[in-house]
C-alpha cells in the first residue's frame, strides 16, 4: 500500500498590505494591470488554461458588499474556479458555531477563503486556524484589496498624464508602477477608519506622502501610525496628521475620502454628521487649501453626498469608477499569487 502525505506548509494570507514588502505590493499591482490588459484588450475570449479548475473559494461575508463580492466572484469565474458565497444568514457562524470551528471546517474543504468581518481579531483568528490562504475583504481595521485598486488607479492616471496619452488607448501596462508612484502626495479628508489605515501602511512604504485631516477625537490606531512613521523615515515620504482639511490638501496630487459612517456605526450617524462638518470634499476646499492644479479624486464607494459633493464626484477629476473596476483586477492578482502560485516564495 502506498502512503500519501499532505502538504503542511503554512499558507500565505492577505490580511493587510503591512505584511508585504514594497516590491511585493508593486508586483500585485503590476500583475493586476497585465490581467486587465489581457482580459479586456488582448484576449477578449475566455482563458483556455484555467488555473482554478476544480477549485473553490469560500466567500464568507458578515457585512454587505457590492464591489468586493462582484470583483471576487467574477475573478474566480474568469480563472475557472467556483466562488461559494456564504452570507451571515446562510451558515452557522456567529449563531450556532464559533469562528474557530468554522475556520477549521471550511478550510478543510476549499482552496481559499475571502472574508469580510467585523472586528479585525476575527480575520486574524480565521487566518490562524485556516489551512488555506485567507484574504481580508474588509475588517474594522484594514481593507487591503481596496488599497491595491487605489494604487493601480493612481498608476494608470499618472501614466496617461505623464505620457500625454488617453485611457481610451490603454497603455498603462507598458510602464512599471515603481516609475509612477513614488514622490506623489495624497491627502485624506475624513474619518480615521479602515481605508486610511490601509493607505497609511501601504503608501508611505512606496514613497507616497500622506496628509490626514480628521476631526478632533478621530485618530488612527497607534500601531498603524508607528508603521507609517517607520516607512516614511525609510523612503523619505512625508506624513502629516491635522484637524484642518485645507492643511491636508496643500500640494496634493490626489484627494481621497470615504463615508463618515462605516458599516456597524449607524447608531453614531447624527453625532458624526455634526462632528465632520467642514470635511466635505469640494472644488472650493481644494482651491482654498492649494491642491495641485490637476488633482484627482478617489473614493472606495459606496458614497454618500455629505463627504463629497456632486460637482467633484461626477467631474473629470473623479477616478471612482475606474477605481471600482480595478477591484476586480487587483483581487484577481491576489488570488493568482496566493491560491494559484502558492504565495511569494
Ligand atoms: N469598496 C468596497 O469595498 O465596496 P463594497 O462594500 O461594495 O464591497
Ligand atoms: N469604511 C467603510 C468602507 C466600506 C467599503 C466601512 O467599513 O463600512
Amino acid at each position: 500500500m502506498t502512503s500519501l502525505s499532505i502538504n503542511n506548509k503554512k499558507p500565505q494570507h492577505f490580511i493587510t498590505t503591512a505584511d508585504f514588502t514594497a516590491e511585493q505590493l508593486l508586483d500585485f499591482v503590476q500583475v493586476a494591470i497585465q490581467h486587465k490588459v489581457q482580459a479586456k484588450y488582448q484576449y477578449p475570449t475566455p482563458l483556455t488554461d484555467l488555473p482554478l479548475t476544480g477549485k473553490t473559494l469560500a466567500v464568507m461575508f458578515s457585512k454587505r458588499s457590492t464591489r468586493t463580492r462582484v470583483a471576487t466572484e467574477s475573478a474566480v469565474a474568469y480563472l475557472g474556479g467556483h466562488a461559494m458565497f456564504l452570507g451571515s444568514q446562510d451558515i452557522q457562524l456567529g449563531v450556532n458555531e464559533s469562528l474557530l470551528d468554522t475556520s477549521r471546517v471550511v478550510s478543510s474543504m476549499v482552496d481559499g477563503i475571502m472574508a469580510r468581518v467585523g472586528g479585525h481579531h476575527e480575520i486574524e483568528l480565521l487566518a490562524k486556524e485556516s489551512t488555506v490562504p485567507v484574504i481580508n475583504a474588509l475588517s474594522d481595521k484594514y481593507h487591503p484589496t481596496q488599497i491595491l485598486a487605489d494604487l493601480m488607479t493612481i498608476h494608470e492616471y499618472i501614466h496617461h498624464r505623464d505620457n500625454n496619452t488617453s485611457s481610451d488607448q490603454y497603455s498603462a501596462h507598458t510602464q512599471h508602477p515603481r516609475e509612477t508612484l513614488p514622490g506623489l502626495k495624497v491627502a485624506w479628508v475624513g474619518d480615521a477608519n479602515n481605508i486610511i489605515q490601509e493607505i497609511l501602511v501601504a503608501f508611505l512604504k512606496l514613497g507616497i506622502s500622506v496628509s490626514v485631516a480628521a476631526p478632533t477625537g478621530y485618530v488612527c490606531d497607534e500601531d498603524v501610525i508607528k508603521i507609517a512613521q517607520a516607512d516614511a523615515q525609510k523612503t523619505g515620504a512625508s506624513l502629516l496628521f491635522t484637524t484642518i482639511p485645507e492643511e491636508a490638501v496643500k500640494d496634493a496630487d490626489f484627494i481621497i475620502t470615504d463615508t463618515w459612517v462605516s458599516m456597524g456605526q449607524e447608531d453614531e450617524k447624527a453625532k458624526r454628521l455634526k462632528e465632520f462638518e467642514g470635511y466635505q470634499v469640494t472644488m472650493d476646499l481644494a482651491n482654498r487649501g492649494g491642491a495641485k492644479p490637476n488633482w484627482r479624486f478617489l473614493h472606495c464607494l459606496p458614497r454618500k453626498p455629505e463627504e463629497v459633493d456632486d460637482e467633484v464626484f461626477y467631474s473629470d477629476r473623479s477616478l471612482v469608477f475606474p477605481e471600482a473596476e480595478n477591484r476586480k483586477w487587483t483581487i484577481l492578482s491576489v488570488i493568482d499569487r496566493l491560491i494559484v502560485k502558492g504565495g511569494f516564495q
